[in-house]
């Protein structure tokens, strides 16, 4: 048994009876045991999300805010029920602060285009980290082709570190309007100091939009000791649905923003001369929302609850020790992303092996990782590499599986004759 396991603050029988509860990583692939390293792109759902999701269809489904009979009602309480969960899972102050939508990216382009349309002009400057995904650069280069506005990018250090130095001269400038980081990033694991740009950013009087993806599924968040005007996040990164999302807004914005998208259920009343839009949170909710992946979501949040989050984060940090400590035993090894304070994620290249064929090899030994720019073109760039593999994990990951990946690693190196 290596140290890392008989020294972790988690035992094994914990992490296993963890890993009961989710189905899937029971699987073999290829008549091998399934390593899931691939919860950056996809959290797996234990089974109380699936069998809450399975009960919704199977006994309380029906459209919400519509009806007067029984099973709408049980929809819209079961809706409802999920937003308040929502709500105390990363503390805001009101349920008008928390937004359904399909997920991150739809939670970034309501911000961009609702709060961006009415708030940023020409010569406006909008500050974007090196280390976002697409998801949080292409909503906000669209709006500057609109409207004239110019993109700037928050630099990145060769270990992967938001540079805070050349962050602070550049809000400074009299005309930024926001500043969009994230979390956590998806490509390099580092957990940015949002606390501090939101800070830096309000003295500014400069609006701040943090994507959460990255983070939610990791360590608890409270948007408000964040101090943050708006922060996304998607369900199937927290182990909930994929085609959910939150966006939560500080309401004061978000009562002054205009609609994002148009249709039933965020209007009080329409005719063909006038419309006057709902309150909050509906005025961002157009037509039939994600009913039963709201309602995943918030057995998400419950099953979440129910860990100790605090325990389980220390613990991936133990997984993320010992992976980064034998990686660095594979020949021609380059770790991309070394910040002090990153979450359990490993990017890397091997010399002389195209990170395809790498990701094709481990799956062949039942490995999963993701491999390619990650939704991350602008990193790859900045640190002058096609594509990275990456190794993420998740508190239900053992060290063992870390075993069977770096083992996998050995026989790409043994293939490809990689020596150093
Ligand atoms: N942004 C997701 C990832 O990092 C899809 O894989």
């Amino acid at each position: 048994m290596n140290d890392s396991i008989t020294k972790s603050k988690v035992t094994p029988a914990r992490i296993l009876e963890i890993r009961r509860d989710f189905p899937v990583l029971e699987r073999t692939i290829q008549d091998k045991p399934l390593a899931y390293l691939d919860n950056a792109a996809s959290t797996q759902m234990p089974r109380q999300v699936i069998e809450t999701v399975s009960a919704y269809h199977s006994f309380h489904h029906s459209n919400v805010h519509r009806g007067v009979h029984q099973l709408s009602q049980e929809a819209t309480d079961l809706y409802e029920g999920a937003r308040e969960k929502l709500r105390c899972f990363v503390g805001a102050s009101s349920l008008k602060e928390i937004i359904f939508t399909s997920g991150t990216t739809d939670a970034i382009n309501l911000i961009a285009h609702s709060w961006g349309g009415m708030n940023v002009a020409k010569d406006d400057v909008i500050l974007i980290s090196n280390m976002e995904h697409h998801a949080n650069i292409v909503p906000w280069y669209m709006l500057a082709k609109r409207t004239g506005a110019q993109i700037q990018v928050i630099p990145i250090l060769d270990d992967g570190s938001l540079d805070m130095n050349r962050f602070s001269e550049l809000i400074q400038q009299p005309n930024v309007k926001a500043v969009c980081v994230n979390h956590v990033s998806n490509a390099l694991g580092s957990v940015n100091p949002v606390e501090e740009v939101c800070r830096m950013s309000r003295e500014k009087g400069i609006r701040t939009v943090i994507d959460g993806a990255q983070a939610i599924g990791h360590f608890p968040v409270d948007v408000r000791s964040i101090g943050a005007d708006f922060y996304a996040f998607s369900g199937h990164k927290m182990h909930g649905p994929t085609g959910i999302g939150v966006l939560y807004g500080r309401q004061e914005l978000l009562e002054e923003m205009g609609p994002y998208k148009g249709g039933g259920d965020m209007i009080l009343s329409v005719s063909f001369d006038n419309i006057s839009w709902n309150e909050l949170p509906y005025k961002f909710e157009a037509g039939t929302p994600p009913i039963s992946q709201a309602v995943g979501l918030g057995a998400a949040v419950d099953y979440l609850n129910g860990l100790d989050r605090q325990l389980l984060s220390s613990y991936e940090d133990e997984l993320l020790a010992y992976t980064t400590r034998r990686l660095m035993e594979i020949p021609g090894m380059q770790l991309v992303g070394t910040a002090a304070k990153k979450v359990s994620l490993n990017s890397f290249v091997i010399k002389g092996v195209h990170p395809h064929d790498i990701g094709t090899i481990l799956d062949g030994e039942g490995v999963a990782v993701r491999t390619g720019q990650h939704c991350a073109e602008p990193v790859m760039d900045r640190f002058c590499i096609p594509a990275t593999t990456r190794a993420s994990m998740a508190f239900y990951n053992t060290f063992e599986e870390i075993d069977q990946l770096t083992d996998a690693l050995l026989k790409v190196t043994e293939l490809f004759d990689v020596t150093d």
